[in-house]
């Protein structure tokens, strides 16, 4: 098949969070299923360009966007040609991926407008094109109306990949012109735009032939008005369509027998290296290393999303009271920022938090603590959770979400389970997963068994492709 990715993130040229992940691996996993995949993303000044070496493919690109011109060139990674940039220093060279700027409509419409007239400058059909989040949620809606009369996009079917439900890209109806569907305006929601409203979104759920999401839990939950934030009811119109395909994980790159971001090696066969990687970690933050003290680890996008606001009610009385450590690394809202700051401020020798982004210490948290925290509020997957049980590193999480479909509570007689799920989102939840972990810890016999459940664990990219080959399929068909 012909498949085309419109995204916002792609490692490992722009990430923030797990959309990156996502999209760094699922175009090449496909790639080597044989498709001919074309992912295209801005080219963010962000972005390392000594470390990718870029081939101009097509030297100018201009459209028109409301009263601006907009000029594009078209560069792909030679050493990854399923990797193509959107070339737009005026849009693109903010200092950032996402700004709060008020041409932040038009610097991802500009992406989707590139995306489908570099397929035109090409000759690239598509079989299909997916669209990741409301950055791309315009395309299929631009595709029929301004991309309609070309006949290359005669079979061209869309998916929507819904990562985060949350951020749906709203804007006022001021943006309308830049969409350039003159004459088809009654496509868009016209309750919203009657209150000088468009949320970008709304149209990819309207209009996109498919409609996915990144776990089977949160495409029940979003359909959901508790979940749904505003979009349920449009969700459950589509219902028939609306699929939950959990995200995979690039083993090739969280293993921690072949991991080469941490110092020590390790496989379920031989555990040694774990333990010399935690005091290691503990080392490297300055706290002070005590065989059989449990380490906790979070590393997270600093957002409300992420539930950290239970963790002030809880990991106190839980630090002062027992015997644990607690590393985290995440940046984010100042508010959730200042929640790990404090905790190291009273708890100098058991608490260490690194504020900032550093892949090379996420890969060593997973490595290096024995237990991670992930109370998010939703999940719509997460993948740290993944990484977690693939490093040994037992999650302690709420009950939503991907999180639920990923992690199997622990029966302590059985010895089976991977992890602690909390049903409430509380503080008591939360207490009761982190002590209920810091007791089987101490349980003899019964932390190795749950460490090699865990690790034994597989949600690989090489499964996942061929389940959005599937869908793929019956997309076209
Ligand atoms: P989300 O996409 O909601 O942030 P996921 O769990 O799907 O959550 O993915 C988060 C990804 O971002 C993981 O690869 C994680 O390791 C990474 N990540 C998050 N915060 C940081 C950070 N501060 N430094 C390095 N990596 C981070
Ligand atoms: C979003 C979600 C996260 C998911 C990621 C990749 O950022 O918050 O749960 O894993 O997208 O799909």
């Amino acid at each position: 098949m012909k498949i085309l990715h419109v995204s916002s993130e792609m490692l490992p040229y722009a990430k923030t969070g797990g959309l990156g992940d996502v999209v760094g691996a699922l175009p090449r996993y496909l790639s080597r299923r044989g498709h001919d995949v074309r992912a295209f993303i801005p080219l963010y000044d962000t972005m390392d360009t000594d470390a990718v070496d870029l081939d101009l493919v097509i030297p100018e690109l201009t459209f028109p966007m409301g009263h601006h011109q907009i000029r594009t060139r078209i560069f792909r990674d030679a050493d990854n040609p399923t990797a193509y940039f959107v070339h737009c220093p005026g849009l693109y060279s903010r200092g950032s991926i996402y700004t709060g700027h008020d041409d932040e409509h038009r610097r991802f419409l500009a992406l989707n407008v590139a995306a489908l007239t570099a397929c035109q400058y090409l000759g690239f059909a598509p079989d299909v094109i997916h669209c990741h989040d409301w950055q791309a949620a315009m395309l299929p809606l631009l595709l029929k109306v301004r991309f309609g009369w070309d006949r290359l996009f005669a079979n061209t079917r869309t998916l929507l990949t819904i990562h985060n439900l949350n951020y749906q890209g709203g804007f006022s109806s001021a943006v309308v012109p830049d969409l350039h569907i003159g004459g088809s305006e009654h496509l868009l929601h016209q309750e919203l735009l009657a209150q000088g409203r468009v949320n970008f979104l709304l149209h990819g759920i309207l209009y996109a032939d498919g409609v996915s999401t990144v776990s089977p839990t949160y495409a029940h939950e979003i359909q959901t008005p508790e979940f749904g934030a505003g979009m349920d009811s449009f969700l459950r119109q589509r219902s028939s369509t609306v699929v939950g395909v959990l995200n995979g994980v690039d083993y090739e790159e969280w293993t921690p027998a072949a991991d080469p971001l941490i110092p020590f090696r390790y496989s379920a066969d031989d555990l040694s290296g774990k333990e010399r990687n935690k005091e290691a970690l503990l080392n490297a933050m300055g706290l002070p290393y005590v065989k059989g003290v449990p380490l906790i680890g979070v590393v997270s996008r600093m957002a409300s999303q992420k539930g950290f606001h239970l963790v002030p009610g809880v990991l106190p009385g839980l630090l002062a009271r027992r015997d644990v450590q607690l590393v985290a690394l995440g940046s984010g809202d100042p508010r959730i920022e200042d929640i790990f700051a404090s905790l190291q401020r009273y708890f100098p020798r058991q608490v260490s938090y690194y504020r900032g982004f550093s892949n090379k210490l996420a890969h060593f948290i997973e490595a290096g603590a024995d237990i991670f925290m992930m109370p998010s509020v939703y999940e719509p997957c997460g993948l740290n959770q993944m990484y977690s049980l693939r490093y040994g590193t037992i999650p302690v999480v709420h009950r939503t979400g991907g999180l639920a479909d990923t992690v199997q509570l622990v029966d302590p007689v059985n010895g089976t389970g991977t992890g602690f799920l909390f049903d409430h989102h509380t503080e008591e939840g939360l207490r009761w997963g982190l002590t209920t972990a810091l007791k089987a810890y101490r349980t003899p016999g019964l932390w190795e068994k749950i460490v090699a459940n865990a690790m034994a664990m597989d949600y690989s990219w090489e499964h996942q492709t061929l389940v959005y080959e599937e869908l793929y399929s019956r997309l076209v068909s």
